[in-house]
C-alpha cells in the first residue's frame, strides 16, 4: 500500500511527528532527511518541507517519485487574510494559487503556464477529513497550552475555516501588502509560502493533496511579533493533535485518497 507523505514546515512539528512514529528509518535524499515508518498502523514518510516554493516542490517531488507516496498532507502556519481568520484559527485548504505567478502577457496573471489554470484544488475528501479532525481537536481545547500562552495570543474560541490559500516566496508582513492580496484574491483565507507549489507537483503525479495551517499572524505590520514562540508553543501542538486525530479515524489500508 502506498504510504502517506507528511510534510511539516517547521522543525518543531516534525520532531513531534517523529516522536510518534514507530521504527522511523532515516533516508537522506538531496540533503533532506525522509523518515519512513508507521504511525497508528499507517505507513508514513515524514519530512521537513523546507521554506519557499522551490524547496517545498523539490521535497514533494522526492516524496512522490522516490518514496511513491499516494497522498501528501502538509502542516504549517499561515498569515490570516480574511477578516474573520484570526491568530489561533486553523485553515484547511480547498484550493491553492501562487500569488506571485505572473507570466503575462503569455497567459493571464496568476495562471501557471502550460496548466491553463491558476488554482490547484485540494483533494476534497482528504480536506474534509482534516477539517473534521481539526474541529474535533479545537473543540477539545485547551491542548495544555498554558494560560500564559492562551492569554498572549488571545486563543479564546479558535475556529476552523476551509477555503483558498495563496502562496508566494515572501513572508507578508505589512498591512499594505496584505490588503493588496485580499483585493486580488477576495476569497483567500490565508497566505503562506509553499502550498500552491506542492499542489502543482501533486497534480503532476495525480496524488491527493491537502494542507492544514494554523494562523500564526495576520500578515500585517505586527506579523513578525512572537512568531517563533507561536510556532513552538501553539502551532506544533495543533498539528500533532490534528494529524493524530485524523490518522486515528482513517481506516488502515486507505491512504486518505478519494
Ligand atoms: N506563514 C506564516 N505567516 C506568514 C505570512 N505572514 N506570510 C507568508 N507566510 C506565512
Amino acid at each position: 500500500m502506498a504510504a502517506i507523505g507528511i510534510m511539516s514546515a517547521m522543525h518543531e512539528e516534525l520532531s513531534a511527528v517523529l516522536a510518534q512514529m514507530a521504527d522511523g528509518q532515516r533516508v537522506t535524499v538531496a540533503g533532506r532527511d525522509f523518515w519512513v515508518g508507521d504511525w497508528q498502523g499507517h505507513p508514513v514518510v515524514a519530512v521537513l518541507s523546507r521554506i519557499g516554493k522551490v524547496a517545498a516542490a523539490t521535497t514533494a517531488s522526492i516524496l512522490l517519485d522516490r518514496f511513491q507516496v499516494g497522498s501528501v498532507v502538509f502542516t504549517g502556519v499561515a498569515g490570516g487574510l480574511a477578516p474573520d481568520v484570526r491568530v489561533g484559527d486553523v485553515v484547511v485548504a480547498r484550493g491553492f494559487v501562487q500569488h506571485d505567478m505572473d507570466a503575462s502577457p503569455l497567459c493571464p496573471r496568476y495562471e501557471v503556464p502550460f496548466y491553463g489554470r491558476a488554482c490547484f484544488d485540494a483533494d476534497p475528501s482528504l480536506s474534509d477529513q482534516l477539517a473534521q479532525a481539526s474541529a474535533q481537536v479545537l473543540a477539545a481545547a485547551p491542548l495544555h497550552l498554558g494560560q500564559e500562552t492562551m492569554d498572549q495570543f488571545k486563543l479564546l474560541t479558535p475556529c476552523v475555516h476551509q477555503g483558498l490559500l495563496v502562496s508566494g516566496d515572501r513572508f507578508v508582513s505589512t498591512s499594505a501588502e496584505s490588503r493588496l492580496l485580499s483585493q486580488a484574491f477576495p476569497l483567500a483565507m490565508a497566505v503562506e509560502m509553499e502550498g500552491a507549489a506542492v499542489a502543482q507537483v501533486c497534480w503532476d503525479y495525480k496524488a491527493a493533496f491537502a494542507a492544514v495551517r494554523t494562523v500564526s499572524d495576520r500578515a500585517d505590520d505586527a506579523a513578525h511579533t512572537d512568531f517563533q514562540r507561536f510556532v513552538s508553543g501553539v502551532a506544533s501542538r495543533y498539528s500533532l493533535a490534528i494529524l493524530t486525530r485524523w490518522l486515528k479515524d482513517l481506516p488502515t489500508g486507505v491512504p486518505g485518497i478519494t
